[in-house]
């Protein structure tokens, strides 16, 4: 009999010390959560807090409505001239102003064997093997290449060159 009594009283403090877990682990305002658990974070619309939802965080925008960075500024470009740049992903181009306030893009890479073109005076030259391209359009004015360089799309904003 005291068996079951022993039994039943030690149920009675497991059951009491579970109860007082539980109640311990609800929120209380001006306590930190614990280590890997996510904060509360307030709702859009005002209501109440959500654990786990991601809230503002600061005054940068998103990466998708940011403006890219520049390729090169008009002013650095004369018409009818061309100038390397490189992009925010690293890859060669050339940029060659074809008005006043029109640019078009190619890349730089030579269809010939992958030498790095360059602007040379009026017109674009490979220095491996001595093609050279048009500036206006990018296309072969003479090989080995086997035709002109590829295009790459740029926009003109304000004064800036930027990726398409
Ligand atoms: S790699 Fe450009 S001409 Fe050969």
């Amino acid at each position: 009999m005291s068996h079951d009594l022993d039994r039943r009283t030690l149920l009675g403090v497991v059951c009491a010390g579970c109860a007082a877990l539980a109640t311990g682990c609800g929120s209380r305002a001006g306590t930190a959560p614990a280590a890997g658990t996510s904060p509360a974070v307030p709702s859009p619309a005002g209501g109440a807090p959500t654990a786990g939802t991601p809230g503002p965080t600061s005054a940068v925008p998103p990466a998708s409505t940011q403006a890219p960075a520049p390729l090169a500024v008009l002013a650095d470009i004369p018409v009818g001239r061309a100038v390397s740049a490189t992009t925010a992903d690293g890859k060669a181009v050339i940029l060659s102003r074809t008005g006043a306030s029109t640019v078009v893009g190619f890349s730089s890479r030579c269809p010939h064997h992958g030498c790095t073109v360059a602007p040379a005076g009026e017109s674009l030259a490979c220095p491996c093997h001595g093609s050279r391209f048009a500036v206006a359009d990018g296309s072969l004015v003479s090989g080995p290449a086997p035709r002109g360089l590829s295009a790459y799309a740029v926009k003109v904003v304000g004064n800036a060159v930027l990726p398409a």
